[in-house]
């Protein structure tokens, strides 16, 4: 970060933005309207302030319009007060990026096939922009990606614009915190770390928050902000990691994991819990960790923390569908042509979200060994067929009823979704295979995996 405070030739630009901003009279442009930017859009909104959103699907256009949500977890209700009151509007047109004072990048950052950063969407993003850019305008961007990604690629190609930062324009990051389906926290009580690249877009963009978040946490610059939001989320990796090798040491041992994790929680300081599961999902924890790996290369480090991580948690699908056919060989059957029901098909429980989900590495395994595969969520009628698993068909959800049970050699928990009666899976089925610690006391028909 440069110098706090505005030079002499930044004030008029700056100081006009910021009393804008207090005075609640700018637009927020939010480009990409997915699960990040659609709540962060509504509950700009809710704080009185006027929203235009952009996104490449004209669908997600229709739908907020329409006064409806596409995403499971938010409430149609609050897009219609949005749209009702005028201050909730979307669009494709990306000629419209001129209108908003502030804009937030919020499109998604995968990976490629060679598991490495893939910038596609954040720089045709930062191209739009970057044509429409005018004086005044403050630049966010939210997408989890590397450090240096907003004061290199972003800055770099804003700056071709012929526009100066921090005199013209601003820049900053920061990370979002989404946990959709978590009912105890929400887009504005979730505290906001921003970064700028230099300390005016700091401070702007500390103020945009401030509409609308309860707690604003400034770091010292955008990269810093960058790194927060992997430091989580690598976090999160490798203490999954962590439990889901000792799921496999204690199971040798006979001892149960689950009830391990429950007892050491109860610890008061110094432990935090972490629960096994199949393999990692989502559009998060699998792929983010992997940004600040390519990134290190750069500086001729590696992160064997991380590597290791992804190496224990990719192992797991595998280590369950063995776990599947070692009890049925138990039993005297083989997995070849057995049925298997899969329980749960989003990667994390209470989700309508099936991106990343351990369940395709099982229903792949599953298949190539021999089984019958279907499903039950209640929350994925459908199961799409995806990029990295376009071998799979697509398949429809089935409802969970005795007969349905019945007809399974073995019902496979991968999602262990609120709402499901599991006293009935246990009640007809032959065997479950329970890789989330949904059954806690020893029961005949359960192996826990
Ligand atoms: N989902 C989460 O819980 C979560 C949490 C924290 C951070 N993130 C990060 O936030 C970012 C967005 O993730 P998401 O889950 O909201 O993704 P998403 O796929 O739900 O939404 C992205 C949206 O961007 C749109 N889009 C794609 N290219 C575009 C373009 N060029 N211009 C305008 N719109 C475009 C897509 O149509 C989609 O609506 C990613 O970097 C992700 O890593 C996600």
């Amino acid at each position: 970060m440069t110098d706090a405070k505005p030079t002499a030739a930044r004030p008029t630009v700056f100081d006009e933005l910021l009393q804008k901003i207090q005075s609640r009279d700018v637009c927020v442009g939010v480009v990409g309207l997915g699960y990040v930017g659609l709540p962060l859009a509504l509950t700009f909104c809710e704080s009185r302030l006027a929203v235009l959103g952009f996104d490449v699907d004209p669908k997600k256009v229709e739908h907020l319009h329409a006064g409806r949500s596409y995403l499971e977890h938010i409430d149609s209700g609050r897009v219609q007060t949005a749209v009702a009151e005028k201050r909730l509007a979307a669009t494709n047109d990306f000629d419209r990026l001129a209108e908003v004072d502030v804009v937030i990048v919020a499109v998604p950052t995968p990976l490629t096939r060679h598991r490495e950063p893939d910038m596609r969407f954040v720089e045709s993003t930062t191209l739009e922009i970057k044509k429409r850019l005018r004086r005044g305008q403050l630049v966010i961007l939210e997408s989890t990606t590397y450090p240096g990604t907003t004061d290199e690629l972003v800055l770099s190609q804003l700056l071709e614009s012929g526009l100066k930062l921090g005199e013209d324009f601003f820049l900053a990051f920061s990370p979002e915190r989404e946990d959709p389906g978590n009912p105890n926290f929400e887009t504005a009580s979730i505290p906001k770390v921003v970064g700028g690249v230099d300390a005016a877009s700091g401070r702007l963009s500390q103020a945009v928050y401030e509409c609308a978040i309860q707690r604003v946490v400034p770091v010292a610059s955008a990269r810093t902000a960058e790194a927060v939001k992997l430091t989580e989320n690598i976090f999160r990796a490798v203490n999954i990691a962590l439990v889901n090798e000792l799921k496999v040491v204690f199971d040798a041992m006979d001892i149960d994991v689950w009830e391990v994790l429950d007892a050491a929680a109860t610890k008061p300081f110094g432990f935090m819990k972490f629960s096994p599961g199949p393999g990692l999902g989502g559009h998060c924890i699998p792929i983010d960790p992997f940004y600040l790996t390519w990134k290190a290369r750069e500086y001729g480090l590696s992160t064997r923390f991380i590597e290791l991580a992804g190496e224990i948690n990719v192992t797991m699908p595998r280590y369950v569908v063995d776990k599947l056919q070692a009890a049925l060989n138990a039993r005297g059957q083989a997995l070849k042509n057995a049925n298997v029901l899969l329980l749960g098909v989003a990667y994390k429980k209470n989700v309508d979200d099936s991106r990343e989900s351990p369940a395709f590495p099982l229903l792949d395994l599953l298949r190539k060994r021999g089984a019958n595969v279907e499903y039950h969520d209640p929350h994925v009628p459908s199961l799409p067929q995806t990029r990295a698993w376009s071998h799979l068909r697509p398949m429809q959800n089935h409802e969970l009823t005795p007969a349905l049970i019945q007809q399974q050699d073995a019902v496979l928990i991968a999602t262990d979704h609120d709402g499901v009666d599991y006293d009935l899976i246990r009640e007809h089925a032959r065997l479950i295979i329970d890789s989330r610690g949904v059954y806690r006391k020893p029961s005949a028909n359960v192996v826990k995996a």
